[in-house]
């Protein structure tokens, strides 16, 4: 039904294009924009508890183990607090250091993964607090941790998730935000920081959005393709995993996502002039050494398609395509990169005649082990 779908194609689309909303609602009521704090109702964890834990383990699976791998960056940079991710089948099945003084987080849009659930009751039962991030609410995740962050994304309907990962993301800012101001390792200046790019993010993703057009003339292309490799450092490197596992997904084409300095180690030997390479090179800390991984790359043939910031006439010089996008300083840049991915994705499988939707052999809540 066109209707249901807002009179766009596919639920998918309806749900890219929701984002900068759904990411308004995530903030809606949180920020303490004075205080450089936020305040997450339903978290149920005092400064004092924030205080005492020793050591962060965040558990998912999926696209939300992906947000779960920003999260490690955002917290142990403005936290200082050791971070371990993990994924939900693996966690529960081998014999991890966790106890009174650890903190566990699940990521889980459903909050009714069964490996991710089974997760949390053995992380209780070694006397871990559990906070969950979820967005279905009262799920049976959300439930029975010790305290919640909604991210109030709204049902979504595809089975690739897109706006309830970025809201994970939001909401891993804003968890980022609470655990340093309350363990004194966050000033409130810093804060302040933190939540005006978090405020700035819905008119970038509206921004970002504009690259609709040119992505699905640059996903005509690509169609043909066996294989693409994705590369991304630092806290976009979860995002080069996210974006191939859109593109397997949805498209079935074969992807891979690695971490650009890791190239050299192994997937380097694939490279050749039908390999198409998205390289996520935004203006940054990683800059120029992404920005010779993506060198590496075309010396050997391999087709660039490089996600970077508007007006970077250096990285479109070079690359077969430049998608720009506005980045307005590094710190929320794995939002706003995740849109180009999301839409890359999208147009290879609509082109490619797939069932974007319901792609097959896949569930969008995974409640069986
Ligand atoms: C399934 C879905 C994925 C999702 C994963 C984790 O595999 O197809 O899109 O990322 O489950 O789901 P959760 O609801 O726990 O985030």
């Amino acid at each position: 039904h066109m209707a249901e779908k807002g009179g766009y194609k596919h639920f998918m689309l309806k749900e890219i294009f929701e984002q900068p909303r759904a990411v308004r609602d995530t903030l809606a009521g949180r920020l303490r924009e004075e205080e450089g704090d936020v305040y997450l109702e339903d978290l149920q964890l005092s400064d004092e508890q924030l205080k005492g834990i020793d050591r962060v383990t965040i558990i998912a699976c999926g696209t939300s183990w992906h947000a779960a791998l920003v999260g490690k960056f955002l917290i142990e940079e403005h936290c200082r607090v050791p971070v371990e991710v993990d994924i939900a089948s693996e966690f529960r099945y081998r014999n991890p250091v966790i106890d009174e003084k650890s903190l566990v987080m699940l990521i889980s849009q459903s909050g009714e993964t069964a490996d991710t659930l089974a997760a949390m009751r053995e992380a209780r039962r070694r006397g871990a607090k559990c906070v969950a991030i979820c967005n279905v609410v009262d799920s049976s995740i959300a439930r029975e941790a010790d305290g919640v962050v909604y991210t109030h994304a709204g049902p979504e309907i595809g089975v690739a998730s897109t706006k309830a990962f970025v809201t994970q993301l939001i909401a891993l800012y804003l968890f980022t935000i609470r655990l340093g101001r309350s363990r004194g390792m966050m000033t409130v200046d810093a804060g302040r920081a933190l939540i005006a790019a978090v405020v700035r993010v819905p008119a970038l993703m509206e921004e970002a959005l504009k690259l609709n057009e040119q992505v699905e003339k640059v996903a005509r292309n690509y169609l043909q393709a066996r294989d693409f490799l994705y590369l991304g450092r630092g806290m976009n490197y979860p995002i080069a995993l996210e974006g191939a596992l859109k593109l397997k997904e949805i498209s079935y084409i074969h992807a891979e996502g690695y971490p650009a300095g890791e190239m050299k180690h192994g997937p380097i030997a694939l490279i050749d002039e039908h390999m198409p390479v998205v390289v996520l090179v935004p203006q940054g800390s990683n800059y120029e050494k992404v920005f010779s991984n993506m060198e590496e790359v075309i010396a050997r043939g391999g087709r660039v398609i490089a996600v970077c910031s508007q007006g970077d006439s250096e990285v479109a010089a070079k690359a077969e395509v430049a998608l720009e996008i506005p980045t307005e300083g590094e710190e929320v840049a794995p939002i706003i990169l995740s849109i180009p991915m999301q839409l890359l994705a999208y147009h290879v499988a609509v082109l490619k005649g797939t069932d974007v939707d319901q792609p097959r052999n896949l569930a969008k809540s995974v409640t069986v082990e």
